[in-house]
């Protein structure tokens, strides 16, 4: 996309956006992927789910969105009276691009007697022909709450699809998507760091492959990986999603040790993801400083994706922070 390009030599960003934000009466909303610098001055940090509701009942009149345009999106559906801001418009999800909406509804309309449990991971468009919206940490509260012969097709990602499925012995038709963040993981490299590490457990987001979820000790959501960290009796911990996340561990707990599980280069970098990393502070301070890229859903789209949010937040119940799928 084309930034701003405006000289921001010589200007506190830090400062100004501390003035922006009160001046605008925003609210900054992090995802746990999102750069240290990013987490540490958000009002909010979260998962999908809490930032979600915090979303839908926070006062502030200006949602300045660090995490990836779905989020944003899904802020925007909840809280419609507010200005949604998402510092890089091109923040997207490798999910969502797999998943394009035509081709969705053709796969609805090939299965007629299912409905539609959909990660929260799409578009707009997505969630406006789903039923239900999951995301990692209330899936499996939602997924108990369906009468086990409801027939289910679950999209994007076929692995957390799959992972749910073997877990409630539940079968469910998968959409053939993946997260490239989780999908890089290599389980040669993850093996040998375990070996490095006799006894450190494993803790991964559902979103990983099953040759990955199968080496892991705890699988939950990015909210439940991180209560699992404040828990474990150890002093290393092998963490298998997006790096940031590390970053509140050792806030929390600078007397422990959080690994990255690696990549096939046995380093980490790879799994950073190219969509959050699109958001900086300077693409902030330009977004509160100037009200855009905003987030606008026309009103018909967002009343039809807004049912199967709604449905979500009426089954999610209370698994905010409780992090969730539990052991693996
Ligand atoms: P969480 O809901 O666990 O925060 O996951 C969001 C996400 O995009 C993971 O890749
Ligand atoms: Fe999408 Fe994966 Fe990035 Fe999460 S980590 S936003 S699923 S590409």
């Amino acid at each position: 996309m084309t930034i701003q390009t405006a000289n921001l030599s010589g200007i506190d960003i830090r400062a100004e956006i501390e003035r922006l934000r009160k001046d605008r009466n925003a609210v900054i909303l992090a995802h746990y992927y999102q750069s240290p610098e990013i987490q540490d001055l958000a009002d909010y940090i979260g998962d999908s789910l809490e930032l979600s509701k915090k979303a839908a009942t926070t006062d502030a009149e200006v949602i300045a969105f660090c995490g990836v345009r779905f989020m944003a999106e899904t802020a925007k559906i909840l809280a419609p009276e507010k200005i949604v801001i998402l510092p890089d418009m091109d923040a997207g999800c490798s999910l969502e691009d797999s998943c394009p909406p035509e081709k969705f509804k053709a796969f609805r309309e090939a299965h007629p007697d299912h409905i539609a449990l959909t990660y929260i991971n799409c578009s707009t468009e997505v969630k406006a022909l789903s039923d239900v919206i999951v995301t990692s940490s209330s899936a499996e509260t939602i997924l108990a709450q369906i009468p086990p012969e409801q027939k289910i097709i679950f999209g994007p990602d076929r692995h957390l699809g799959g992972y749910l499925s073997r877990k409630f012995n539940r079968e469910m038709v998968l959409w053939p998507g993946v997260c490239i963040v989780h999908e890089a993981f290599s389980e040669t490299e993850l093996i040998k760091l375990k070996a490095q590490h006799p006894g450190a457990p494993v803790a991964a987001h559902p979103e990983c492959p099953p040759h990955i979820i199968d080496h892991a000790d705890y699988v939950g959501s990015t909210s439940g990986i991180l209560k699992f960290a404040t828990e474990f009796p150890g002093n290393t911990l092998i963490v298998a999603t997006e790096p940031h996340i590390i970053h509140q561990m050792e806030k929390a707990l600078p007397g422990k040790t959080f690994i990255g599980a690696p990549g096939a280069d046995g380093q980490c970098s790879c799994n950073i993801c190219p969509y959050m990393a699109l958001n900086t502070l300077e693409k902030l301070y330009l977004a509160l400083r100037d009200l855009k890229p905003r987030i606008e859903i026309e009103e018909g789209l967002r009343l039809a994706a807004k049912k199967s949010l709604d449905a979500m937040l009426a089954m999610a119940g209370g698994t905010v922070g409780k992090g969730d799928l539990g052991p693996a």
